[in-house]
């Protein structure tokens, strides 16, 4: 008589936990609770090998008939949780699916990416290619083959990071004057700029050590100082605004002569005076200058036959003006809230 009373007491638990189950891991301990090894029903069964003999074959047929109930049990309930996940969904592992989506954010260009990509159209359009260089450069490259001999002094303007004696990370973009003209020589016309990463040891709010330039070379027979001044002229209008004027002051560079430093009017005042160009009107975005013969030689062309014009512009400082940034350390600090402030597009 104890198997009966312990079978129902079995029977009636299994039905609740199997109700209760909500999910179908829960469920397969409900199966190991009362069908497993160790489990309720397979408690039973022993018992009824402890019985009298004439008592075996009757408890032992209330034992199985118990197991297969709940053995359905079990599987319609399985089922039914099948047919709600399969369905609704509400909570499946940890999603759910009735919550609000996630806007996903948008990616935007670094500012000096876009004011790079700027530069780079506007001289496209002017029929320039443009080209790249290594910023890993031999010594005679960024020096000696833009006249810049060891002792020179214009190599303390540009302090040099060296990896050994003549090899350095480039100070500026120039050096691809030497070596695609060298690729080239003697077809004409050479038309190019140069965007690219330049580092020196510096660091302020308006320097850091590394640094953009875009880089323009010109080749060809006849080019003048006039051919510089109204490329760059035709270049300030198309980037800042169409009143820009630019202005060329007397400078000095080795690799060109004459040379200039290049001031486009202040984009933020237009030319009256204000906190950003200092109250001068101007802005100095660039040097300047007719090629030195010597730098044409070395790049394979003759001085007799073909004159040329070169300017570097400081592509970040392009981009603070563009953007009214004025610490460059700013582009660098990798701060999102920034450029997505900035939103370059
Ligand atoms: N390379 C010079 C600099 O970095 C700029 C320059 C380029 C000047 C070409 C003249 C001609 O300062």
């Amino acid at each position: 008589m104890g198997i009966e009373v312990g079978a129902r007491r079995v029977r009636e638990e299994a039905a609740a936990a199997v109700a209760a189950a909500g999910d179908v891991a829960t469920l397969e301990q409900v199966r190991l609770r009362f069908l497993g090894r160790k489990g309720e029903v397979t408690g039973l069964l022993r018992a009824v090998g402890a019985l009298a003999a004439d008592e075996r074959p009757a408890a032992g047929q209330l034992a199985n008939e118990l197991r297969a109930e709940i053995e359905s049990l079990l599987t319609s309930r399985a089922a039914a949780l099948d047919a709600v996940a399969g369905t609704a969904r509400p909570r499946a592992a940890g999603l759910d699916v009735t919550l609000d989506g996630r806007v996903p954010r948008l990616g935007a260009r670094h500012p000096i990416t876009a004011a790079l990509e700027e530069i780079e159209r506007i001289f496209m359009h002017m029929g320039f290619e443009s080209v790249e260089g290594p910023e890993v450069e031999l010594e005679r490259y960024n020096f000696e083959l833009l006249n810049v001999p060891a002792d020179h002094p214009a190599r303390d303007m540009q302090d040099t990071f060296y990896i050994t004696d003549d090899v350095l990370l480039r100070t500026h973009t120039s050096p691809m004057q030497v070596r695609y003209m060298r690729e080239h020589a003697p077809r004409l016309p050479v038309r190019i700029i140069v965007p690219g990463r330049v580092f020196r040891c510096d660091d302020d709010a308006t320097h850091t050590p590394m640094f953009h330039q875009v880089e323009g070379l010109v080749v060809d027979r006849g080019i003048t100082l006039g051919d510089l001044k109204g490329t760059l002229l035709t270049f300030a209008r198309a980037i800042f605004s169409e009143r820009a004027q630019v202005r060329l002051r007397p400078s000095y560079f080795p690799f060109t002569e004459p040379s200039a430093e290049v001031d486009v009017s202040c984009t933020v005042c237009g030319g009256t005076g204000c906190h950003t160009c200092k109250g001068t009107g101007w802005l100095e975005i660039l040097g300047a200058g007719m090629v030195h013969p010597r730098v044409l030689e070395n790049g394979g062309y003759d001085p007799e036959e073909v004159t040329g014009f070169a300017f570097g512009m400081g592509a970040d400082r392009i981009a603070l003006l563009k953007y009214g940034v004025d610490d460059l350390r700013l582009f660098f600090a990798n701060d999102l809230r920034l450029l997505r402030q900035l939103r370059a597009h």
